[in-house]
């Protein structure tokens, strides 16, 4: 294709964002073009959830959502919400369960909702253009012009669906990031999230030992906590509540952490003196934690005074409340090579809330990860990118 193609809305991004919109605009009788340079849509929904897709969470509010403006995402968040989502599932059949948490992810595989939306694409005839280089994006009378490695499209909503920076290998770029600042808007900080944290040099190889071992521990860091499991890995830590505070961690902070939510240890711990007074406080603490964390905290505290019968109530307590207030400062995170989401991105101030369409370009819109609208683990990522889409599609 060589000639300029005219079409109603150009959108960049085939993701979930990018796809929900497609459709809604489609719904109304706009002729749509979706480009994107990956070879398949959707591919970051494919891999999701490992590979069954965590596609919204049954308890989704606009409290899951991290913002400069934390009030940006409820209008869209209410007019297409995470029931109007199930609603689509369920109507094509596809199993789901809930997981944990208000967490539904599909029963079979994840691709079952790709299929869903590029059948929606195909049913109103959105044209979808893939392995698509996006040259160039300008405006022309009455709207924009997008020029591509697949030929030059003017239309007259262009919609941002480019997503943020995290796993540049599956084709992740800056372009939303660019393009808004194209167009004068600004792009708030933008910062891995939900993403495994590293060990500081100093305890690499002692805490690496414990790869492979997880326990229910209550997290916090910046005033955000998150009761779930916690995962040690050879290269830090990991796991559901380490991903989620994570996105609230910034350099040189530190963790704290609960390692024995919910349970009365100094009278577990008392108990055990009065039975077996010869034991060391590290052995008593293995029956509550698993024995190779006990044994790594004995190890860190070093061996003095270690007996049950030589403790005090006092300095039980105290090793107690070291527990339940465990302090650690990771190293770093592992970066946008393995987050799950970009924190940041398109400055919401100059966004309609109702519509995604930029105050500064009419015609504009962003929708999906690209916006500083970043959701904690469990769905809400994806129901953000439903949500947004959705009312995009709507207006554009
Ligand atoms: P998304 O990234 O999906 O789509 C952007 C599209 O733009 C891509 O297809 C890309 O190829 C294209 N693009 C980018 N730059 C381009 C360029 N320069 N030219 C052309 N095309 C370009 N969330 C959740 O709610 N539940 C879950 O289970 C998971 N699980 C999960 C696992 C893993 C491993 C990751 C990395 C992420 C998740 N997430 C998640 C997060 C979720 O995947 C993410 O928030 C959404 O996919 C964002 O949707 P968007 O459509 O905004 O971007």
């Amino acid at each position: 294709m060589s000639a300029t193609t005219k079409t109603d809305v150009v959108v960049l991004g085939a993701g979930a964002a990018g796809m929900m919109c497609a459709i809604e605009a489609g719904r109304r009788g706009r002729s749509v073009v979706v480009i994107d340079h990956a070879q398949a849509p959707g591919e970051k929904i494919r891999i999701s959830g490992g590979g069954r897709c965590n596609f919204t969470n049954l308890h989704c509010t606009p409290a899951n959502f991290i913002s400069n403006n934390p009030h940006f995402a409820i209008s869209a968040l209410k007019s297409f919400t995470q029931h109007d989502f199930i609603d689509r599932v369920k109507a094509r059949n596809i199993a789901f369960h809930e997981k944990t948490l208000g967490q539904l992810f599909c029963d079979g595989s994840a691709r079952e909702i790709i299929a869903m939306l590029t059948d929606d694409m195909r049913e109103v005839s959105a044209q979808l253009e893939l392995t698509t280089a996006i040259l160039e994006i300008s405006r022309v009378d009455g709207g924009f012009q997008t020029r591509t490695s697949a030929g030059t499209w003017q239309s007259q909503s262009l919609v941002v669906a480019t997503g943020g920076k995290s796993i540049p290998k599956m084709g992740a770029t800056a372009l939303g990031y660019d393009l808004a600042k194209q167009f004068g808007h600004a792009v708030t900080e933008t910062r891995a999230g939900l993403v495994p944290f590293t060990w500081a040099s100093n305890m690499h190889d002692s805490w690496g030992s414990l790869s492979g071992l997880s326990l229910d521990v209550h997290a916090s860091c910046n005033g955000a906590a998150f009761g779930e499991a916690m995962l040690f890995t050879h290269r830090g830590l990991s796991g559901p509540a380490m991903l989620q505070v994570s996105s609230y961690w910034r350099e040189g902070d530190s963790v704290a952490i609960d390692l024995t939510p919910g349970t009365d240890l100094a009278a577990h711990v008392k108990a055990e003196r009065a039975s077996r007074p010869k034991a060391s406080i590290w052995t008593a603490l293995g029956e509550v934690l698993p024995k190779r964390l006990a044994q790594q905290l004995g190890n860190e505290a070093g061996e003095t005074a270690s007996r049950l019968a030589d403790l005090s109530n006092v300095a039980i307590e105290e090793i107690v409340a070291g527990l339940r207030n465990f302090r650690i400062m990771p190293g770093g995170t592992e970066g946008y090579r393995t987050a799950e989401v970009t924190l940041g991105g398109v400055d919401t101030a100059r966004i309609n809330q109702k519509t995604m369409e930029s105050s500064l370009v009419p015609g504009l819109h962003f929708i999906g990860e690209v916006v500083d609208v970043t959701g904690h683990l469990g769905g809400h990522n994806f129901q953000w990118a439903w949500s947004s889409g959705a009312a995009a599609g709507r207006s554009a």
